[in-house]
């Protein structure tokens, strides 16, 4: 179960009803509703099976029409659940079964070819083709958490294989990138929960294990400081993990309808003071659960044309460009922003590169691009 979408709109209600404001600010207080909008999301794979494998929630076409019907009114949340019957069972798996020199949680994550596996597949050459190893996520023994995970798979993949996660993330909406790792789980398990039954089939120290090999799907580029699930317990036995690698996919699709993407690195858009004046329209944060997906900001500055025009709403300006980037606190924890404007702005104008709240926080930005609207793009 998992909130598919949650956004704000409290900086557009504030720029409405403040024109004094000048400067036009990274939308700092929205981050906050952004991060606890994606705070009950799942982020990351259960352990085993547990979970269905490769079902996505993410719907752009939905997400992006439900943005449309939002740009006055109020988030909407998704939910669904799923259950199973119960049976003990030797499940299936995909990775070498560890025994040497025991079959124990310390020798998988000493196992050499696990490690030998992880580090060959960071060689610049192993790097599937539009993507980036993320800078030191390269032989982990935890998994990536975030809150923008989408799904994973396992059964499908027959090796340690990056390429084949990237296959996969390149067609799975919303995917930014994957997480890659070997997964030691016990061998025999309830049918129905993919977990060790503590009646039937118990996990005991000594219960024999088997690999699971996963890649594991974001929406948010992965950071080596969400390499944090060590493993768990299932009752006595010792679920852990090993060559855990991290790819993040270049993050800038092009649009219909738009020039671009340009790229303004890891500086927003500043226009100039004072912003209302300036074509600045508002700035939009999404719950960490979502995606980072500029077409969902094409969406909404398409619907903001459309509200404008109808409601003579910012004197009834088109929106002709937007500015798509994650805004981070402290280095970590992004959430996918995007800021629009009437007025298109070049690369000249992406000076932004951070503020401080009162409390010391740094905001910081990454992955900034920029979309004008077809006969827009200024240089
Ligand atoms: C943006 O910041 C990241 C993290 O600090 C850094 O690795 C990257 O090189 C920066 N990109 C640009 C274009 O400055
Ligand atoms: C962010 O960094 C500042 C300065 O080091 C610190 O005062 C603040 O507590 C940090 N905030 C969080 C949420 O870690």
């Amino acid at each position: 179960m998992r909130a598919v979408l949650a956004l704000s709109s409290l900086i557009y209600a504030l720029a409405a009803a403040c024109p004094l404001v000048k400067r036009q600010d990274l939308p700092i207080e929205d981050y906050e509703n952004a991060v606890a909008a994606g705070s009950g999301s799942v982020v990351g794979p259960a352990a085993g099976d547990a979970a269905s494998e490769s079902v996505s929630l993410y719907d752009p076409t939905v997400v992006a029409s439900e943005i449309a019907a939002q740009v006055t009114e109020s988030p909407a949340v998704i939910t669904a659940n799923v259950k199973r019957a119960v049976v003990c069972t030797t499940r299936t798996y995909n990775g070498p079964h560890v025994s040497s020199p025991a079959d124990s949680a310390e020798a998988f994550q000493a196992f050499q070819a696990f490690t030998d596996a992880a580090i060959a597949a960071a060689k610049a050459s192993a790097v599937p083709s539009g993507y980036a190893l993320v800078p030191g996520f390269v032989n982990k023994k935890a998994t990536a958490q975030d809150p923008s995970y989408l799904t994973y798979l396992s059964s499908k993949l027959s090796n340690y294989n990056p390429a084949h996660c990237a296959t996969f993330c390149n067609s799975l909406n919303g995917c930014t990138g994957f997480n890659i790792f070997n997964e030691r789980v016990p061998l025999i398990v309830s049918s129905t929960t993919q977990v060790p039954d503590k009646n039937v089939c118990p996990g005991l120290a000594t219960s024999p294990s088997a690999t699971l090999i996963k890649c594991a799907f974001y929406g948010m580029p992965l950071l080596v400081s969400t390499a944090t699930n060590v493993g768990q317990f299932q009752g006595k036995f010792k679920v852990v993990v090993a060559g855990s690698n991290a790819y993040i996919r270049s993050l800038a699709p092009s649009l219909d309808r738009y020039e671009g993407p340009v790229s303004f690195g890891n500086a927003s858009i500043n226009a100039p003071a004072p912003v209302v004046d300036h074509g600045y329209l508002r700035t939009q944060t999404f719950g960490a659960n979502v995606p980072y997906d500029p077409n969902l900001c094409a969406a909404s500055c398409e619907a903001q044309t459309v509200y404008n025009a109808a409601h003579g709403t910012k004197r009834g300006q088109a929106c002709v460009f937007f500015n798509s980037y994650i805004l981070y606190k402290n280095g970590t924890n992004g959430v996918f922003t995007c800021a629009y404007y009437s007025t298109p702005y070049g690369v000249a104008y992406a000076k932004n590169k951070g503020q401080f709240d009162k409390d010391g926080n740094k905001f910081t930005i990454g992955q900034s691009y920029g979309y004008y609207a077809d006969g827009s793009y200024v240089p």
